[in-house]
């Protein structure tokens, strides 16, 4: 798709009937983010979530799941050292995962690569994800727009072009200036998939609740309520046409918009 610069669309779900409108609505690919903790378990970060806790969620997930590629987060502590970072992923693929999704680079031995080399080399397919990270919200002292220096900008383009060339097959940038993400999404050949991370990006991202208008608070500008607008026709469920309605935002280059971008 990246390829063709047809745009990838992708979802957060947690359960089977939520699923299942995704499905209806013909997204291209469903993750099972670690934001479970936030939005289904009310806790303050995503900190908290477990290994048990991803697995409950991705059985249900797994079991509406049709044609959607399913990704799966690897929670907090999943990932410390690449025997148990390979344990952890195999438990999501049992469960149905076709990919997992671990947060941040760094290199060395006992790093967060050596753990996404070890995955790969086992045969299991790895998201990337960089810029904020929500499982380091207390290392980067809050939830901020990361790469905004000069010097974190260009670590995170190498840390990107590392993290393609051990084999990693997407990446989620998630809040950084617009002009970076285009800059790494132009530098790499895998697809990134963006969250507050402009318009550029391969993809685009959102967590199921926020595009619903469900999550209660004040949300990150690049949160956009696709259900407030949605005009269903007699035969359709609002939720599927919210679904399509960002899917065609996204697909048509409508979503995100400057106002949405940092
Ligand atoms: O946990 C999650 O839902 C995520 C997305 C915000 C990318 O990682």
């Amino acid at each position: 798709m990246k390829q063709q610069g047809e745009k990838i669309v992708v979802v957060t779900s947690y359960d089977a009937s939520f699923t299942t409108r995704i499905e209806q609505a013909g997204i291209d690919v469903i993750l099972v983010g670690d934001s479970l903790g936030t939005v289904i378990h009310g806790q303050p970060t995503t900190l908290s979530v477990t290994m048990d806790n991803m697995l409950y969620h991705m059985q249900h997930v797994s079991a509406a799941r049709e044609n959607a590629l399913l990704i799966c987060d690897m929670p907090y502590h999943s990932y410390q050292n690449k025997e148990s970072a390979l344990e952890n992923a195999q438990r999501l693929v049992d469960v149905g995962a076709d990919m997992v999704k671990l947060e941040g680079a760094g290199s060395g031995a006992g790093s967060i690569s050596e753990s996404i080399g070890y995955i790969i080399k086992n045969g299991i397919p790895v998201c990337g994800h960089l810029g904020l990270l929500p499982q380091s919200v207390e290392e980067l002292g809050g939830y901020k727009v990361q790469g905004k220096e000069q010097a974190a900008a260009e670590k995170m383009l190498l840390e990107a072009r590392q993290l393609e060339s051990m084999g990693v097959d997407m990446i989620v940038l998630e809040c950084i200036p617009a002009d970076l993400a285009k800059r790494i999404s132009n530098a790499i050949s895998i697809p990134t998939i963006g969250i507050g991370a402009g318009a550029d990006c391969d993809g685009q991202v959102l967590v199921l609740y926020d595009l619903l208008g469900i999550t209660p608070g004040k949300l990150p500008r690049f949160v956009k309520n696709f259900l407030a607008t949605a005009k269903s026709p007699e035969t359709e469920n609002i939720i599927v046409t919210a679904l399509k309605d960002f899917a065609g935002a996204v697909k048509q280059k409508k979503f995100p918009m400057t106002e949405h971008s940092y």
